[in-house]
């Protein structure tokens, strides 16, 4: 027998102690279903959106034509090429003396000075980085148009550049010398679906011919007419979103004063609109007007948030409180009055008007936007100056402010969040203790900025983290929306990198941040209900609320971990659950990985079957995922 001195005797038990193969203990996932602690806001997830990365113009307004108008600040020609075929001679130039109406003053002026039927010349548009062509397809066209002689036809083709191939042409006849509306219909055949097509506009003999406000619209969603892109909104609608921010963002507040979103030069026929300047760097059309967004609205079920401008613009302009402020605040009146009144009053009738006699419910205005970049500090004076004027006409409104106010007391506070994907993680817990006598908070733009054009899993891991906390603290969180929203993918198309939903000319996608979205919305529930995670490791994160009217238990598990995570989940007070459950996962290999426009079903929620043998089980989430139990009894 070998003798050990004590000390050694100690140092070998503690090696093989160390050697025993560790047995580790199953992170724990205790749930109260019938211990509520709090009730779930319904209007919890909207969407939040202004004309940045062409949101709407080379966006989800469906308008093909790019600088449909000559408008007052695009002085080049860039999107507007001449047309000469064979022989023919033309020269186009803007004309700063003739357009079609006091907003619009300005036109394209294409004189031909050589044509004929076999050589044709005129103007093209190429769109917003391709027109799409679809087989058996209608678009409805039409342009503003005058001649130097009358009676001339105008031809409309719709072209493939590559091809050569004409997928639809019509014929205008008869222009008038004077300014006049035409429309026109282009009817596609047979032809392959394709995105590299240009819109041509030619005449076959020499006269002169001013063009502005040129138009082209595929078919829309529920068939709007000047309505928006059907892929997109398909998108939307899969979000259930219950409110639209709108119409910003910086967008609302412009570079200047006078580049704000002046909404009554948003209303009424597009040649009334005169178009503006966003701080995006590129003209706004201003299709997507004020009546345009609240039908953009009732399309999708949605209730607007309504942000009015509040006296500062991004560059530092700002409107002073007091009686240089009233002529602002008046306009908010009346936008206020556009949206909610009856058409017996003046701004209702005007909607009415414009085409819609119903006016639209109306819950939140917010004043303004991020206010709390105003230099001048006027932010006090003016949030109360535009409360008290708005409570007084409609004490109804729950009235938003971007950042904390003194002099009065705001309904809700605007808070943004933009993170790193370590931020959104470490922010889970943000609002857990936060405080729950003052204003409730708006999420008005939050995102997990990891991923360019559109975020990567691993944003939409960090996302989802976040939104655990949201959920958990929505007495208080009334409203979250992501921000920005959308992207034009192509070159140039993006000003802010990590948006939701990417697009071109043809289709559209859904990153998995917004596939996060999609999971959490559509599986909201009434309460929030208590639960404890214990012994799990970092990176794991999970929430809970059932839908009484339902009778659901949706259990939210983030394991943005690299490898597989059990939980052992012990539900009380659930009742006689239901033996089997849907889990809903997405997951990817690597946190890198993302969707795009050329694979933009790479990372997507996958739903399958799970038996529940009773109330206590273990549930393993796979790496890098987020997912949704879906509990019935
Ligand atoms: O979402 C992009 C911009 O971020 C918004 O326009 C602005 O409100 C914020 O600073």
């Amino acid at each position: 027998m070998v003798m050990m001195k004590p000390s050694t005797l100690v140092v070998y038990l503690a090696a093989l102690v160390l050697a025993l193969p560790l047995v580790a203990q199953t992170p724990s996932f205790t749930i109260q279903a019938d211990h509520p602690t709090a009730r779930v806001s319904p209007a919890l997830y909207g969407l939040m959106t202004e004309e940045i990365n062409y949101s709407y113009d080379g966006g989800i307004y469906g308008e093909l034509i790019r600088d449909r108008t000559i408008g007052r600040a695009w002085d080049a020609l860039d999107h507007w090429p001449m047309v000469a075929r064979g022989n023919a001679q033309v020269n186009v130039s803007i004309d700063e003396s003739s357009g079609p109406s006091a907003a619009l003053t300005r036109s394209l002026r294409v004189a031909v000075a050589s044509a004929g039927p076999n050589s044709p010349a005129g103007v093209e548009n190429g769109g917003y980085w391709g027109i799409p062509a679809r087989p058996h397809a209608i678009y409805t066209g039409s342009f503003y148009a005058r001649t130097d002689t009358p009676g001339l036809p105008v031809t409309v083709t719709l072209q493939n550049d590559q091809t050569g191939m004409v997928a639809a042409s019509a014929t205008v006849a008869g222009l008038s010398g004077d300014w006049k509306q035409y429309t026109y219909t282009l009817t596609t055949g047979d032809v392959p679906v394709s995105s590299n097509n240009h819109l041509i506009l030619t005449i076959a003999r020499p006269a002169t011919v001013w063009f502005d406000l040129v138009s082209l619209f595929p078919p829309t969603y529920q068939g709007r007419p000047g309505g928006n892109r059907i892929d997109i909104m398909n998108l939307l609608a899969a979000m259930h979103p219950q409110f639209l921010r709108l119409p910003g963002g910086n967008y609302l507040e412009g570079d200047r004063i006078a580049d704000r979103f002046n909404w009554k030069q948003t209303i009424g026929p597009l040649v009334d609109r005169p178009t503006h300047p966003s701080p995006w760097h590129y003209r706004s059309s201003d299709g997507m007007g004020l009546l345009e967004f609240l039908e953009w609205c009732e399309d999708l079920k949605m209730q607007p948030v309504l942000a009015v401008y509040a006296g500062y613009s991004l560059g530092g302009e700002h409107v002073a409180p007091g009686p240089a402020l009233e002529p602002y605040v008046q306009d908010a009146l009346d936008e206020i009055e556009y949206v909610t009144g009856g058409t017996d009053t003046q701004w209702g009738a005007e909607r009415a008007k414009n085409g819609h006699p119903a006016p639209f419910l109306l819950r939140y205005v917010e004043v303004g936007n991020e206010d709390q970049f105003d230099r001048s500090h006027s932010y006090d004076g003016r949030f109360a100056q535009f409360y008290r004027a708005i409570k007084h006409r409609y004490p109804n409104l729950q009235i938003i402010a971007t950042t904390p106010v003194k002099s009065v007391t705001p309904d809700v506070i605007d808070e943004h969040f933009y993170m790193s994907a370590e931020k959104s993680f470490s922010e889970a817990r943000h609002y857990d203790n936060a405080d729950r006598k003052g204003p409730k908070i708006f999420v008005g733009e939050w995102a997990t900025r990891e991923g360019d054009p559109t975020p990567n899993l691993e944003a939409a891991l960090a996302d989802a983290a976040w939104l655990t906390g949201i959920e958990r603290n929505s007495d208080l969180v009334v409203m979250a929306s992501y921000a920005p929203l959308f992207v034009n993918v192509n070159p140039g198309g993006m000003q802010w990198s990590t948006d939701l939903i990417g697009y071109n000319a043809l289709s559209s996608y859904g990153s998995p941040s917004y596939w996060t979205q999609v999971m959490f919305s559509t599986h909201l529930g009434t309460e929030v209900v208590a639960s404890t995670l214990a012994g799990a490791p970092a990176r794991v994160y999970a929430s809970v609320t059932r839908d009484t009217v339902k009778r659901k238990l949706f259990v939210k598990v983030v394991n943005a971990t690299s490898s597989p995570q059990s939980l052992a989940i012990a539900l009380t007070g659930a009742g006689k659950l239901a033996p089997q459950a849907t889990l809903t996962t997405m997951s990817g290999k690597t946190p890198n990985a993302t969707n795009s426009i050329a694979h933009p079903d790479a990372i997507v929620p996958a739903a399958r079957k799970v038996p529940i043998p009773g109330p206590k089980f273990n549930e393993t989430f796979a790496p890098y995922s987020v997912n949704v139990l879906e509990l019935s009894d």
